[in-house]
Formats: structure tokens, C-alpha cells, sequence
């Protein structure tokens, strides 16, 4: 055995064996490749960019049904909305819940509605009654879709005053 060995290793190197590789050709082939990793990583991770991380917001036009039990002159905002639905004997009207100031969501009261950013007061139709609001929460769209139900488009407004028929 220690015979074979020794054959071998005392053998010829013949023109077909391969070479050894040089250390310093094998630490620039490893720092290539590495280079070539970190690109590919930064191509993948940029190709992921471009999607978009948001959800895309709700139409600002919904149908809603008023409770049966809506009192005149109680405001009622439908969920996740921003707008304040009032019906009357004259008819339905919806006023912004965006306090004119800042444009931080009013509140209703008892008086109409309340912002708790700065203080301001609002009646039932949206006029100031108290600053620093600089003016009237703005009245929308309101249309008719059926028996209780309407069609409201907060980025439509209309003048204050415009009701639709219950
Ligand atoms: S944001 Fe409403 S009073 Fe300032």
C-alpha cells in the first residue's frame, strides 16, 4: 500500500493533467461571483418595487339606506364615510364631516357638530357657529335610489340649501 502511494506520488505530471488553481484566481473567481449574487439580489429586490403597497380608496359615490328610526335633525354618517345625512319633513340632505379649518373629522353634538381638533361648532346644516372654522362644512350630492335609499357623491357639492325628496 505504502509502495502504490509512493508510485504515485512519485509519478509525472503529464500535459493532460489539470492545473492547479492559484489561490489568487480563485479569491477574484469568489469575489465575481459574490459581486454577481449581490446584483442579481438588487435586480430582484427592484423588480419588486413597482407594486404598489396601498389600497386603492373607496369611491367617494355609495348608496345608502337611512334607519327607519332617524330622527329629524340627527345626523346620521354612514361607516367609513365623511358625510352626515339628515332627513326632514322638506327632504334628505348630507353635509361634509371635514372640518373646513384643518380638515379634521367633525363630530356630532347636540348642537350639530363639534371639532375636536380646534375647538370649532357647526349646526345641523354645516354654517359656523364658532371659529376658527373660516367657513360652512360644504352640503353634497344626495340623489334618490328607492324606498329609504339614496345615492350620496362626497365629491360632488352642491349648494346649501338643495334637498332631495324623502
Ligand atoms: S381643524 Fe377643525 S377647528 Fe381646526
Amino acid at each position: 500500500m505504502a509502495n502504490m502511494a509512493a508510485a504515485h506520488s512519485d509519478r509525472k505530471p503529464s500535459r493532460l493533467d489539470p492545473e492547479a488553481m492559484p489561490r489568487r484566481d480563485f479569491l477574484g473567481l469568489a469575489a465575481a461571483g459574490s459581486a454577481i449574487a449581490a446584483l442579481l439580489a438588487a435586480i430582484a429586490g427592484m423588480l419588486r418595487l413597482p407594486r404598489a403597497a396601498v389600497l386603492p380608496a373607496p369611491s367617494k359615490k355609495y348608496r345608502v339606506t337611512l334607519p327607519e328610526s332617524l330622527a329629524p335633525g340627527t345626523a346620521f354618517i354612514p361607516p367609513g364615510r365623511s358625510t352626515a345625512l339628515f332627513r326632514g319633513a322638506d327632504g334628505v340632505y348630507a353635509v361634509s364631516t371635514i372640518c373646513t379649518h384643518l380638515g379634521c373629522v367633525v363630530k356630532p353634538a347636540p348642537d350639530g357638530f363639534h371639532c375636536p381638533c380646534h375647538g370649532s361648532r357647526f349646526a345641523p346644516d354645516g354654517a359656523v357657529l364658532k371659529g376658527p372654522a373660516p367657513s360652512p362644512l360644504p352640503w353634497v350630492a344626495v340623489s334618490r335610489a328607492g324606498e329609504g335609499t339614496y345615492v350620496v357623491d362626497e365629491g360632488k357639492a352642491v349648494p346649501s340649501g338643495r334637498k332631495e325628496a324623502v
